[in-house]
């Protein structure tokens, strides 16, 4: 049996016909950049995600560079993120020419622990603490990080909240959507993401409309009125045909959010009678809705030689991420070190991220629990 980590071909037979009379009809107008189809699902994105503004951008990666412009960051400046995400969290304010700070992950979540945010913070000298401008916490695999603490702390010490949502759309804590609860929520719609476009897509969501109006102008690369900059903004536009394919995607995404939920139960079942659930951490669900866009597990060893097996016999998974921030090449002038973030390091050794995606058979998911017991009863 094959079961891929995901498969987009089933999804897309399913929408094709909405899809192909949307797309035809933006060929016919040939009305490619920005335009009513972007702002019709500005609109859409506001509403889903319960937040006064939406601004489509050309990707997850964009609409975090496009905040911490918005944000006003430079290169005297500090932001702190965890280093357990996708390279694009800490890329970002690298690329503004401010300097990622990182704190640890709470073990059971993956996501910013808000102890070790307070206690890094609390560490800092004056001077450090004047340089520190925001935080970004990442809500990975769909669910959210634990809001409440790190808002608070981010008020006592005045910074930006940018929440990287890339992976959470539609994912609630306490009551409210991911996204909505800092001064800026970034979206991907990468098309692995569980609102993804056909090609790169992404959106900034905000509150305040000094920010969202600031968020327009760097749109499009700070000209306002056009051809006069008093920014210098950059092309993070997003286009006509991503736009409507995302707006026809969203009207299914509450269907599909609850088929990844209904396939994590069933999971949670399935390895609950497999006799193996002493070596294999499943996902703790901590917050109201978590959209799993990943499933993930942990392993207490031999995950590589897992992952081998599974790819043999298969089973499609992927490392969700082999390596920290911290310990990336390109941040060694940040002087940080192995056993730095010790939750953070344990978590990229061993997780694996298996198959979630809606249109998962039961069999499917049978398959993959039972293949993940035959490896461990051998190796036992
Ligand atoms: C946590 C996180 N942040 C940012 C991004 C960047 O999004 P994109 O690939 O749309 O640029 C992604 C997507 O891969 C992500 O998973």
């Amino acid at each position: 049996m094959k079961v891929p980590l995901l498969d987009l071909k089933e999804q897309y037979k399913s929408i094709k016909e909405e899809i192909l009379k949307v797309t035809e009809k933006i060929f016919d107008s040939q009305y490619f950049i920005l335009g009513p189809r972007v702002e019709a699902l500005e609109k859409d994105i506001a509403g889903y995600c319960s937040s006064k503004h939406a601004l489509g951008v050309s990707s997850g990666t964009d609409a975090l560079l496009i905040s911490l412009m918005a944000a006003d960051m430079d290169a005297q400046q500090t932001v702190i993120t965890t280093p357990y995400t996708f390279f694009a969290t800490a890329g970002s304010i690298v690329r503004t020419g401010a300097s990622p700070i990182f704190v640890d992950i709470d073990p059971d979540t993956y996501n910013m622990s808000p102890e070790s945010l307070e206690r890094v913070i609390a560490s800092m000298t004056d001077k450090e603490r004047a340089s520190l401008k925001a935080v970004i916490p990442v809500h990975l695999y769909g669910q959210c990080a634990d809001m409440d603490p790190i808002l608070k702390i981010a008020k006592k010490y005045n910074l930006f909240v940018i929440e990287d949502a890339a992976q959470a759309i539609g994912a609630e804590y306490r009551g409210r959507r991911a996204g909505s609860m800092g001064d800026f929520g970034c979206f991907s719609f990468f098309p692995s993401k569980n609102l993804g476009a056909f090609g790169d897509g992404g959106m900034v969501i905000t509150g305040s409309d000094e920010l969202y109006d600031k968020l327009r102008v760097l749109r499009v690369h700070g000209s306002h009125p056009k051809y006069y900059h008093k920014l210098a903004g950059g092309n993070f536009r997003l286009d006509a045909i991503q736009a409507a394919i995302v707006s026809v995607k969203l009207k299914h995404l509450d269907k599909w959010t609850e088929s990844r939920q209904e396939n994590a139960r069933k999971y949670r079942e399935l390895f609950a009678n497999s006799g193996i659930d002493d070596v294999i951490k499943l996902p703790v669900e901590k917050e109201d809705r978590h959209i799993y866009n990943q499933f993930v597990i942990c392993v207490k060893d031999k995950r590589d030689d897992l992952r081998l097996f599974l790819n043999e016999v298969g089973v499609g998974t992927e490392i969700y991420y082999p390596i920290p921030m911290h310990l990336q090449e390109c941040f060694l002038d940040l002087n940080y070190k192995k056993g730095d973030f010790p939750v953070a390091e344990h978590a990229a050794l061993h997780t694996l991220a298996l198959p979630i995606y809606p249109e998962l058979s039961d069999d499917q998911l049978a398959y993959v629990v039972e293949k993940i017991a035959a490896f461990y009863k051998i190796k036992k």
